[in-house]
């Protein structure tokens, strides 16, 4: 078996759900937490060899895990976490430090750039990865490069204009590895204008969204010229509630995990979303939430 030789990383029979913000999920048959860039290197490679497909997680704060569980292996990023910042704004992040840490730490230090990602949750790699952004910017605007393990468990070094780009996309191949992101950032002419710039965004954030819940940031992303939020909220679905999951009171673009939710609401809740907008406004929401497929394993 392929986990012998990485028994110090892996962890079997895993709750997925502690690994997601929404926390929802069945069991994950292997947890894999490799510590540095040469671990997933070894690991990937072993799962190319063997015919294995990983999945990647970062932050899981975009994510629905099946109620099923995984048979397949989870690969976290939590444990690749070293930092360097040099004076002149040039930050090499592991892809496991939590983003919204990096984005008070350079703020702290008066660099400007990441702080357009205040109240963002998760992780700086699954940031990279999904070009995480909030109406001020995007991560994309910062990033000198990325380091990557392939699929095919070879190192590769990214810029921006090497993958696909675009609004809460990267481009990034699925089963793609973001090891470190390199990050160009900028001194702020005042450290205390930045700061207080922060501080007002945070606020902001805390009082439109829902963010003591267990919930996913925005299920959908923006349709272009409008906010899914508003449409959802303007289809009357604030509110309603299925299952133990409900679209949140105070935002339309949350579903909130009331507690024992499971992802089966939350794709029924999804759907009538989508069915309901597609009726009122004919627009078609694009999900920003990654929904895992269920297990590959046979079923007992
Ligand atoms: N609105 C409503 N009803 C609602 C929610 C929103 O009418 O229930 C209206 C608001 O009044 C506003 C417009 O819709 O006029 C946009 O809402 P908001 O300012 O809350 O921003 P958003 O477009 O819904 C985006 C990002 C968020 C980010 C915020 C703040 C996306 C999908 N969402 O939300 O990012 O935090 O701006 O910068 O791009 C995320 O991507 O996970 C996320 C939470």
């Amino acid at each position: 078996m392929w986990d012998a030789a990485f028994l110090d990383i892996v962890t079997r029979d895993v709750a997925l759900s502690g690994l997601t913000s929404v926390r929802i999920g069945g069991r994950g048959a292997w947890v894999a937490t490799p510590r540095t860039e040469q671990d997933v290197v070894a690991l990937l490679n072993r799962f190319r060899s063997e015919g294995i497909e990983p999945w990647i997680l970062g932050g899981g704060t975009n994510v629905l895990m099946p109620d099923e569980g995984l048979e397949a292996p989870v690969v976290l990023a939590a444990e690749l976490r070293t930092l360097e910042i040099d004076g002149a704004g040039l930050v090499s992040a592991g892809a496991g430090i939590g983003t919204a840490h990096l984005v008070a730490k350079t703020a702290g230090l008066g660099l400007a750039g990441l702080h357009v990602l205040a109240g963002v949750p998760g992780q700086i790699g699954g940031a990279a990865a999904m070009n995480a952004g909030t109406k001020h910017g995007e991560i994309v605007e910062s990033i000198e490069a990325l380091d990557v393990v392939t699929r095919q468990g070879e190192r590769r070094r990214y810029r921006p204009r090497d993958l696909d780009y675009g609004y809460r996309r990267s481009g990034l191949a699925g089963g793609d590895m973001i090891t470190r992101v390199h990050l160009r950032l900028v001194p702020a002419e005042s450290k205390a204008g930045l700061r207080k710039l922060l501080a007002a965004w945070l606020k902001d954030k805390q009082e439109s969204q829902p963010v003591k819940s267990w919930n996913f940031g925005c299920m959908f992303k923006n349709p272009p010229g409008d906010a899914a939020g508003r449409l959802v909220d303007r289809a009357g679905l604030k509110g309603r509630r299925i299952g133990n999951a409900a679209i949140s009171a105070r935002h339309g673009n949350f579903i909130e995990n009331l507690g024992g939710a499971t992802a089966a609401d939350v794709l029924a809740l999804m759907a009538l979303c989508e069915e309901r907008v597609a009726e009122a406004f004919g627009v078609q929401l694009e999900r920003e939430v990654r929904v895992f497929q269920p297990p590959v394993c046979s079923p007992g």
